[in-house]
Formats: C-alpha cells, structure tokens, sequence
C-alpha cells in the first residue's frame, strides 16, 4: 500500500488570534494555573474576566469609581505602588504568565487596599475583557520588544491593537507608554502615523533628561531599574483618545 504523503501541519499564529472572538485560552496544562485558584477572591483567569465585560465597576468593585488596566504587570512594581497610593481608582494588573502572576499574586494578597483585580491573560484580549469607553487610562510599561524581524508580528501595539483601545478609552482616555527600547519605541511611532483617533500628549526618548517632573518619571518599574542602571535612556509616549 502507498503511503500518502502528510499534510503539512500550517503553523497557527496564536497571537494573532488572541485578537479575535473564538479565541480560547488553554491553559490547563501549566501548574501555576491550579496554584492561582487559591487568589480567587481577586485573580480572574482565562476568559473568567471577560464574563465582566463593560460591567466591572458595578459587579466586582461595587462603586462608580474610574477604571485604569496595566498590561504587562510582571513583577507588579506599578501596580502595588500606584493601587495602594491611589485609592479613586479601579485598578486591573494583567499578565499572561503563570509563574509570575502567581508570584505577584502572593505579594497582592498582603496589600491593604483591594482596589484592584489581577488578571491572568492577554493584553490582546483588550475589547473582549472591558465595554466601549469603560477605561480611563491603560498602562503598558517595558513590553517584550520582539526585536527579531520575523517576531515583530507578536508586538502587542499594532493597528489592531489600536482599533480595541480606541473601543474601550472614554473620550480624553489615557494610554501611558514606557519603553527602554529604541526598535519598537519607533514601530510605535510608526504604526501612529496617520492615526485621527489618538493624540500624542508627549513622546520623549529621554524621559528623565526632558520631562522629570511628569508622573511617568516618579516611579520606577523592575525593568526600569535594571536599564536604568545600564543607562539606557528611557523612551515615553501618552496618548490621548480624542473621542467624543
Ligand atoms: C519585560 S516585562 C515588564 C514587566 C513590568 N511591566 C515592568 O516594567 O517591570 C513584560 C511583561 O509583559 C508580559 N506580557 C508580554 N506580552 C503580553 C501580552 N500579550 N499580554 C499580557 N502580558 C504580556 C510578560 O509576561 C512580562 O511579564
């Protein structure tokens, strides 16, 4: 019997369905995702917080308050500061890796102010997690560069990504950007040319040296410590939605 030749298996780009509604997560294998259900009171994971989806002032914080998202939490630098700071916000931390959410989410059930929710899960998955003009403002601090040509398509801050935020920023809704690197601080500026929705509040690519009293430079991520110390200027954007 001839043997028919196997298909070739089409490799799937998974980031950039993250994008889209049939999504799914799988994350069942990974043995951090058993050990967060042990944060459950304030760690949502997979499509557990997109079941709130334009409703997470009033059905998990029970107030009226403004809604802010980090992406990219990591260690929780910015999110254990600011949240214990400033308590006239809701505050949403996500991440998608296991091992250090769970390490944050050790440090996050010692905080005294629960003004926040963790989630474990993609920053793709913007529109699907928050409802039209939910956010007042996004953070998003020192994201994997994917520095190589043929990974840039992973980069998180791309047109379709700018289509969602521009869905979930309330009119005048901030987007506040740090990054130590030059490549994908430029796609940025790149994938912004010609944008009418956004405008750019600032860009610097010397943060301390040109704005050292802006809110961005008053604290320091665990990333930012580490370029810091190599002096490696730090790159800095806001951006406005200029909805109406
Ligand atoms: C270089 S670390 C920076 C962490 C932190 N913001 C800081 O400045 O210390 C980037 C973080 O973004 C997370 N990350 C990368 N891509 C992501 C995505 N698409 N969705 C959610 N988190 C992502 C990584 O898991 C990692 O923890």
């Amino acid at each position: 019997m001839t043997e028919m030749p196997k298909e070739k298996k089409k490799k799937s780009n998974n980031d950039d369905l993250a994008f889209k509604a049939e999504f799914k997560y799988s994350s069942s294998k990974n043995p951090y995702n058993d050990r967060l259900q042990v944060f459950d009171q304030f760690v949502l994971q997979d499509e557990q917080g997109e079941s709130h989806q334009g409703k997470w002032s009033q059905e998990v914080f029970n107030n009226e308050l403004p809604l802010e998202v980090e992406i990219g939490s990591g260690y929780g630098h910015f999110m254990i500061e600011h949240t214990q700071k400033d308590t006239g916000h809701n505050f949403i931390g996500l991440d998608h890796r296991f091992k250090r959410s769970f390490h944050l989410a050790k440090k996050l059930a010692k905080l005294e102010h629960k003004n926040f929710r963790y989630l474990r899960a993609r920053g793709e998955r913007l529109s699907f997690l928050f409802g039209e003009s939910e956010l007042t403002n996004v953070y998003y601090f020192f994201p994997d560069p994917w520095p190589k040509a043929r990974h840039h398509k992973k980069r998180l801050f791309q047109k379709k990504f700018l289509d969602e935020l521009y869905k979930v920023l309330k009119p005048g809704g901030l987007m506040f950007i740090k990054t130590d690197h030059d490549g994908y601080f430029e796609w940025m500026l790149d994938e912004l040319k010609g944008e009418k929705r956004f405008s750019l509040e600032i860009k610097t690519f010397d943060l301390r040296e040109e704005f050292p009293s802006h809110f961005l430079a008053s604290f320091q991520t665990k990333f930012e410590k580490i370029f810091l110390e190599k002096q490696i200027k730090i790159k800095a954007m806001v951006l406005k939605s200029l909805k109406k």
